[in-house]
């Protein structure tokens, strides 16, 4: 797979700085119009306790800078964002979550790709994930998950547990008062997709289940056909608590599940 972003500058965990004053206006402006794009959407479709914390953010200006956001992070969950030139390796990302580091892309996608990247950008990065960090259960459960990865490449078990980051951290659906909402970064970063997950009637909306989801392929180039729902955050910590050792092992001897 070849990377976009420059790796050259970044250090063995692979961070870098975030050299705030490199934006330009142009990129500013982008994404401030992917931010206002993705704000008429999110009192409909995006769960409450994003919305509670992207008010706080006061992120709506430009390209945020990280080590501000940081701040306010480390003082609510003991949370921070590290700055890093794309997507990392594993071990470098698990090791970043297990640490309660959250890595943050810093390059900006180009105005072309206003509807749609397939890497990780500022903007998704940003705006999917940095707010729920913002929320306790939440932000311990990363930091489980951090840890859970770990020990996954322990167990030769990533490809499993990168199944539930991504039915849950990057596309999770969580039930509410008002209806389904979305809490996954790559449902409240996306233009489309964030009004199809909440109302669309043709995907699957199944409820949250550790082993189904751990069997579950997914595919990254189109709308998902199948989303899990959770009850809460309590219920996503609660039942990814327990030790996932022989759940690898039975697992791993079934047949995955198409998407
Ligand atoms: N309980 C998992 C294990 O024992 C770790 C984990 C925690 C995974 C939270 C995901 C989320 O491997
Ligand atoms: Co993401």
């Amino acid at each position: 797979m070849s990377l976009r972003g420059d790796y050259n500058l970044a250090a063995s965990d692979f961070s870098v700085e975030q050299d705030w004053s490199a934006y330009s206006d142009a990129e500013h402006a982008l994404f401030r119009r992917l931010y206002e794009r993705q704000s008429k959407l999110v009192p409909r479709y995006a769960c409450p306790e994003w919305m509670q914390a992207i008010a706080g953010l006061d992120a709506g200006a430009g390209v945020p800078r990280f080590d501000q956001v940081s701040a306010k992070l480390r003082a609510a969950t003991g949370w921070e964002i590290v700055a890093v030139p794309g997507l990392i390796p594993d071990e470098a990302f698990f090791t970043h979550l297990a640490g309660r580091r959250f890595p943050v892309t810093v390059w900006l996608r180009k105005p072309e790709e206003f509807d749609y990247i397939v890497e990780p950008d500022v903007f998704h990065d940003f705006f999917g994930h940095v707010p729920l960090l913002f929320d306790r259960v939440y932000a311990d459960h990363l930091h489980e998950y951090g840890k859970g990865g770990l020990k996954a490449m322990r167990l030769d078990a990533v490809k499993m547990l990168a199944r539930l980051y991504w039915y849950t951290i990057e596309f999770g659906l969580v039930r509410t008062p008002a209806g389904v909402r979305a809490y996954g970064a790559g449902l409240l970063s996306s233009g489309g997709e964030l009004a199809y997950c909440v109302t669309d009637p043709a995907p699957r909306r199944l409820p949250f289940e550790v082993e189904r989801i751990l069997r579950t392929d997914y595919q990254i180039d189109k709308y998902q056909t199948t989303y899990f729902v959770i009850d809460s955050f309590d219920q996503l910590m609660r039942e990814t608590a327990p030790d996932f050792t022989p759940l690898y092992a039975k697992l791993r001897t079934l047949p995955a599940l198409a998407p």
